[in-house]
């Protein structure tokens, strides 16, 4: 047998694929990382019985009860692997700038031999006794434009079958890719190798985590992680930070924004996408049910977490989903909050980390008023209402699903999902919402009166942090577009791209996105939430849709302009003026506070910062001050 013969068969390489540049590539980390075997995914439905099969036998995955969940799973990760961890995020740029004061930085080449070249390279030998699962993958509809092809290799079967449902994954991409077609080179590895004998265990991963991108060349390297955006690797790796870097290089946007349809009873259709950061609503308001009193109104989703944003000869900006599938925060959802999102639940899902019934089915807090009176735990541990209380943190019943609990489902399995979520043109965009978790300070919703003061807002936007990354919670941090943890380059950098993309696009006379500052989450003195939120969102996202058609009031405040009571519409629900003022009043010695930050903000980010920024600010503190 020749030499590339004895290659085909070792690599397994089906005949289908011709890209030279792939099979080379393939070869050279299965030779790195000494994976026992490769085999390549096509995507097909047999395939993904057949790994999860696999995946139950090695009790990665526990099938529910089929009667009440079909065709679905339970996975357990390591009670250390359950986020994304920011800390050990790199962005490898050639020069630090370009990585700027808010990413991780190491010099590539140091990356590199830590992880590739060096005497104890990471990499090298980490998939010893596992597969190496060849996972090619459209970020986009296949063959849109707009759209971009991704090759993950994995030694996690769960990765595998997780990237199926998250995007087009399989024999379709490689059919895109042809055989010189550009593509994203994503490598993973749990890095947990086997030795010969060495039984495994039911969710490998390393207590060393190293999520990494060079941007110049455009890949990912990512270490030790089996989870979420560590490990599905189109997600927040690619379609957020390789792909922010290639949107500042051509001219568009990559961006963490639900994208929804909103058509009203006369039937005018509007597309709106909004950035909320991670586990703040997006999920829940791209499937918006609209509530009493809004009867002919229709929400349905194009996406619910990524948006890839081009602009068009037309003037216009079109945004794709780049995903096919929703990788969802399951606690808090419930038939009230979501029930488009429970009805998508109802089978074909994967759920990680959620509690499991005595009648083999899911649960997590706030899926049902009342717990059940017995679950097994997301680690695998009896749990009861007692046993909950008896192991209190802070005074919190120790919960039987993790915070950050997900479902890994189809898009297609959604009710309300949007005709166009398909289209390789995508939909134009008619305005951006910016959206923190702010128990203080930022009103319930703001527009803003031009393009500049909206990135203002979207740069200073601040959020108190969450369960779906590794670290304290409830912190107030800035989170610039929600896209803190995301963008590949310099945050300032990224608002100059905004920023010039309206000015090139107001250039050339186009009609830009309204933008608008939403805050769902003001508290109250007694410690709740004072905006009903969900549905109830419905009536902002009304207000929007008609000062866009130009016929709903408002009433400027320090950053922009906000409805009056008498501007929005209540019927249907009973929410007081005294209620309103309190999640929409602006505290004038709150927002000197505020504004602090913002500086803060402003001197990290001072290199490059866009003097629009300041000046925007100076403007807003006149106007505070007056
Ligand atoms: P990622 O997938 O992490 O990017 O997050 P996401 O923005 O899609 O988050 P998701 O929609 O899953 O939001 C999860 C959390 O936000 C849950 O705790 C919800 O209960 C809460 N939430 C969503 N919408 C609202 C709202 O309108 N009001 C309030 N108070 N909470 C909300
Ligand atoms: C987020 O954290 O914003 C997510 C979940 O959407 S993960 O894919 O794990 O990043
Ligand atoms: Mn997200």
């Amino acid at each position: 047998m020749n030499q590339p013969a004895l290659e085909g068969l070792r690599l397994n390489t089906p005949a289908y694929v011709t890209h030279a540049r792939l099979i080379e590539w393939v070869a050279e980390m299965a030779a790195l990382t000494e994976a026992s075997e490769v085999y390549w995914c096509n995507g097909s439905e047999q395939e993904y019985q057949r790994l999860t099969e696999q995946l139950v036998a090695a009790g990665t995955l526990m099938k529910l009860n089929p009667e009440l969940r079909p065709r679905s799973f339970l996975a357990r990760s390591d009670p250390s692997d359950v986020a994304r961890v920011e800390d050990r995020t790199f962005i490898c740029s050639a020069r630090k700038e370009d990585a700027g004061p808010t990413n991780n930085w190491v010099a590539p080449a140091e990356m590199r031999e830590l992880l590739q070249t060096g005497p104890n390279a990471l990499f090298k030998g980490a998939m010893r006794g596992r597969t190496m699962y060849v996972v090619p993958f459209s970020m986009g509809p296949l063959g849109s434009h707009i759209a971009h092809i991704g090759v993950e290799l994995t030694d996690s079967p769960y990765v595998a079958v997780s990237m199926r449902t998250m995007t087009r994954m399989g024999r379709g991409a490689l059919d895109v890719l042809g055989s010189h077609g550009e593509f994203v080179p994503c490598v993973h590895t749990v890095g947990a190798p086997l030795e010969p004998g060495q039984a495994d265990v039911a969710w490998p991963c390393n207590k060393t985590k190293y999520i990494v991108h060079y941007p110049e060349t455009r890949e990912i390297w990512s270490y030790g992680s089996g989870y979420g955006g560590n490990a599905l690797l189109g997600k927040k790796c690619f379609a957020l930070r390789i792909a922010s870097t290639m949107g500042r290089d051509q001219g568009w946007l990559a961006e963490h924004m639900l994208i929804l349809g909103v058509t009203n009873p006369q039937g005018r259709k509007y597309h709106v996408a909004a950035a909320f950061p991670s586990a703040c609503g997006k999920t829940n308001f791209s499937m918006l049910v609209p509530p009493e009193g809004y009867e002919g109104w229709k929400v349905t989703t194009i996406g619910d977490d990524i948006a890839w944003i081009k602009p068009h000869a037309d003037g216009r900006l079109y945004a794709i989903n780049p995903e096919a599938g929703y990788f969802g925060v399951a606690p808090g959802t419930n038939y009230h909050t979501n029930p488009n999102c429970m009805d998508s639940l109802k089978s074909d899902v994967i759920f990680t980390n959620v509690a499991l019934t005595d009648d083999g089915d899911v649960w997590w807090e706030g899926m049902t008023e009342e717990p059940p009176a017995h679950l097994v735990d997301w680690q695998g541990r009896d749990w009861t209402p007692a046993i909950a209380k008896a192991n209190a943190v802070d005074g919190k019943p120790r919960p039987a699903a993790h915070p950050n609990a997900r479902f890994t489902v189809a898009a297609t399995n959604n009710p309300v999902l949007d005709p166009q979520w398909d289209d390789p043109d995508g939909v134009a965009i008619d305005a951006f919402i910016f959206g923190g978790r702010r128990s203080t300070t930022v009103p319930l919703v703001t527009e803003a009166r031009n393009w500049s003061e909206g990135i203002y807002m979207a740069a200073t936007m601040g959020s108190e942090t969450t369960a779906a990354a590794a670290g304290a919670q409830g912190v107030v941090r800035r989170d610039p577009f929600a896209m803190l943890p995301f963008a590949g380059y310099n945050m300032a950098d990224y608002f100059q791209h905004w920023l010039d993309l309206g000015a090139k696009m107001q250039a050339t006379g186009a009609t830009l996105p309204r933008i608008y500052c939403v805050n769902w989450f003001r508290k109250g003195a007694d410690g709740k939430f004072v905006w009903p939120g969900y549905g109830e969102n419905m009536r902002v996202l009304d207000w929007m849709i008609r000062r866009i058609e130009g016929h709903a009031g408002g009433a400027d405040n320090v950053f922009g302009i906000s409805p009056r009571y008498e501007d929005l519409r209540w019927d249907g629900l009973a929410f007081t003026r005294e209620q309103y003022a309190s999640v929409i009043g602006i505290d004038r010695a709150a927002w000197q506070q505020e504004l602090k930050l913002h500086a803060e903000l402003f001197q990290q980010l001072a290199h490059h910062l866009p003097p629009e920024l300041p000046a925007t600010k100076a403007r807003i503190e006149e106007r505070l001050a007056a």
